[in-house]
């Protein structure tokens, strides 16, 4: 394939990324979208392949590792629970990160490259040096956003004393080393500050994700999202690779702009996200364990809970992480249908960050085939619980927990909250007292209004169905 064919084929592949982008901003057109990315991403790898700078005795390599990363991808797909969706993001983040790390190293001790200029050799270098900075941060960073979504590592924040004193340090070492880097005579001489700088990048993630509570995650995870994208723009300037640039920016930036809009949603401050710790700013930090629940609560049984559905005239649902655990989306389907049918007003309050990932409930009752326009964002249905006669939540804790706005001292203090318990009455279910993901107790349980309904999401809501349809 000619240089100019190539060319061509990455502009297609580019275009192709941007109309997917566009396509998965909304649940109607997330799977054109999502085709349009898969056409495009294979575009690029054959244009890579098959283009200039790819000789045919690389195919063998070339091959070999599109053998294996396929069939990593096609174990993993079919292996991973969709409520383990995050984990694997943040897993193939550090992936990013730790290729930009390679291929930045790669770059250096490659001594075929002849730079016509003291300039432009100077360029690559800072090229190599921010490179193997953002991937360094992103691989460690991601890995430890792993272990605390896939509970290998406990919720609760860890605050070193004087945490951003040290990450100033930090930055400032990085800075001095590169200055070191830059005005090394050679390969040998310039590793030394190469590698240092590399061990405080993945100490610098390490303890820049390690910082953040619990509730506070969800930003953690798309703010590396964003940092995996940079990572991959960086590993495109050093490879001088066009696709790689534009498309890691796409990624770099679309992660940003999510980021800011999760942070707005959690109402966080998008500048201390970046610097970390934040989460556990004012309030106590996030029991690994969960608190023991206090006060007392008032169970309600699945038969009584179809009877106050059957009697409202207005239901708010409230999907939490618990419903997509239980799978029960195509019951509460059922449930929706068959109150409809009997003229009962029903909506949906989906909080931003409700489930493990943004738009986890919005994709899964899509799945269940419920018509969109009664599934509003929190900021669009809060205001109608008051008029509403029954709240139900189903399998969902830290977003409808009135602490965030009722204790200046919980971790989730001033983080938006589906307010239920404002409704004539709210039920909860869920299997036990335990906490949610925040690890703190909910003193919605308590409410005088508010009915618990305890078993697995699923089993729970077909004995509901049974019930109403009887
Ligand atoms: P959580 O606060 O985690 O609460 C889920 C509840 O579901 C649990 O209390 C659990 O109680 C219950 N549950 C689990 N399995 C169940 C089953 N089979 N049947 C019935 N109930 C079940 O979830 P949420 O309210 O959706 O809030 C999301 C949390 O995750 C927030 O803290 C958020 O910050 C965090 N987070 C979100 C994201 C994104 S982007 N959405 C990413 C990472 C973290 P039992 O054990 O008693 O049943």
């Amino acid at each position: 394939m000619t240089a100019s064919l190539a060319t061509v084929a990455y502009i297609g592949a580019t275009i192709l990324f941007i109309l997917s982008l566009g396509g998965l901003s909304h649940p109607e057109s997330a799977r054109r979208g999502n085709l349009f990315g898969v056409i495009g991403m294979t575009i690029a790898v054959l244009a890579t392949v098959f283009g200039p700078r790819v000789t045919p005795a690389g195919y063998a390599w070339i091959v070999g590792a599109l053998v294996v990363g396929g069939a990593i991808g096609l174990v993993a797909a079919q292996k991973v629970k969709m409520t383990q969706m995050p984990e694997l993001v943040a897993a193939m983040h550090s992936l990013v990160g730790l290729a930009a790390c390679l291929v930045g190293f790669a770059s250096y001790v490659d001594t075929s490259t002849v730079f016509p200029t003291a300039a432009e050799k100077t360029i690559h270098e800072v090229e190599i040096y921010i490179g193997i900075f953002i991937g360094a941060v992103t691989f460690s960073g991601s890995i430890i956003a792993f272990g605390k979504l896939s509970g290998k590592i406990g919720g609760k924040p860890l605050l070193l004393p004087a945490r951003h004193w040290l990450n100033l340090v930090a930055l400032l070492l990085v800075l001095w080393f590169g200055r070191e880097f830059l005005a090394a005579p050679g390969i040998g001489a310039g590793i030394v500050p190469l590698v240092v700088m590399t061990v405080i990048a993945l100490l610098f993630g390490v303890h820049l994700v390690m910082a953040i509570g619990g509730a506070d995650m969800p930003v953690v995870v798309s703010m590396l999202n964003s940092y995996s994208g940079w990572a991959a723009a960086a590993t495109g300037f050093m490879l001088s690779n066009d696709l790689l640039i534009v498309v890691g920016a796409l990624v770099g930036s679309s992660g940003a702009i999510l980021s800011y809009i999760m942070c707005r949603a959690m109402n966080r401050n998008f500048l201390s996200v970046i610097a970390g710790g934040f989460g556990s700013g004012g309030g106590a930090p996030a029991a690994s364990g969960g608190e023991q629940p206090a006060g007392e609560v008032v169970p309600i049984s699945a038969v009584e809970t179809a009877e106050l559905l059957r009697e409202a005239k207005s239901v708010i649902i409230v999907p939490g992480y618990g419903m997509a655990v239980a799978q029960a989306q195509h019951t509460v389907f059922e449930i929706t249908k068959a109150l409809r049918d009997r003229g009962v007003k029903v909506r949906f309050g989906i909080h931003p960050v409700a489930g493990r990932m943004p738009g986890h409930m919005n994709v899964l009752l899509a799945e269940a085939k419920v018509p969109y326009d009664i599934v509003l964002e929190l900021d669009e249905i809060n205001e109608d619980f008051p008029d509403t006669d029954v709240a139900m939540v189903i399998g969902a804790n830290d977003i409808v927990n009135p602490a965030a706005q009722e204790d200046p001292a919980s971790p989730i203090a001033g983080m938006p909250v589906l307010e239920v318990w404002k409704a004539h009455t709210s039920i909860v279910m869920k299997r036990s007292m335990a906490s949610g993901y925040a690890g703190i107790d909910n003193p919605l349980f308590y409410k005088e209004n508010n009915r618990m309904l305890f078993g697995d999401a699923k089993k729970m809501l077909d004995e509901v169905l049974a019930a109403l349809k009887a």
